[in-house]
């Protein structure tokens, strides 16, 4: 297996360079545990910036931890609460310069200092997050919002 190779260095261009290939790696493959796995990896390549980078999947009316790349994580969060559970439901992204500054935003690692939140839709529903977070202050901005969105639309299409 080919490992992401990106050869760009602005965000935009290394998002846009990433879509293909992760949509290449996803192709043909049902599991979605080894698709969200492998997304996480394929991402750590992508955002060198992020020092925690997963998923939370709904549950019920909570999100509860997936596939991830990190420091052991937070398991359960309730829709509403912290980041994720805002971008959950708000059912959009949510970008957040310094966690300091946001009520309610739940740390998993101390260390932490921004975050952002996209949240994955299938049908219109919300069926899971994905969550970056950051070591650096303002470490995510419009530009992964944007290259974000189209990736969380690829994994909209997978068997949730
Ligand atoms: N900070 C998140 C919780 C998840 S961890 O960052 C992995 C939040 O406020 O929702």
């Amino acid at each position: 297996m080919e490992n992401i190779a990106l050869a760009a260095v602005d965000k935009p261009a290394r998002y846009r360079e990433l879509l293909p290939q992760l949509a290449a790696l996803l192709e043909g493959e049902p599991d979605l545990i080894a698709n969200l796995a492998n997304t996480t990896a394929a991402l750590r390549e992508c955002v060198p910036a992020a020092s925690w980078i997963g998923f939370y999947i709904t549950r019920g009316n909570e999100l509860v931890l997936g596939p991830f790349q990190g420091k052991v994580a937070c398991v359960r969060i309730a829709f509403g609460r912290g980041v994720c559970g805002a971008a959950a439901a708000e059912r959009r992204t949510v970008v957040v310069p310094d966690v300091e500054q946001f009520p309610g935003h739940i740390a998993c690692d101390a260390g932490s200092r921004s975050e952002i939140v996209v949240p994955i839709l299938r049908r219109g529903e919300v069926v899971a997050v994905l969550d970056l977070d950051s070591y650096d202050l303002a470490a995510f901005d419009d530009a992964d919002a944007a290259g974000l969105r189209p990736i969380a639309e690829l994994l909209g299409t997978l068997a949730w």
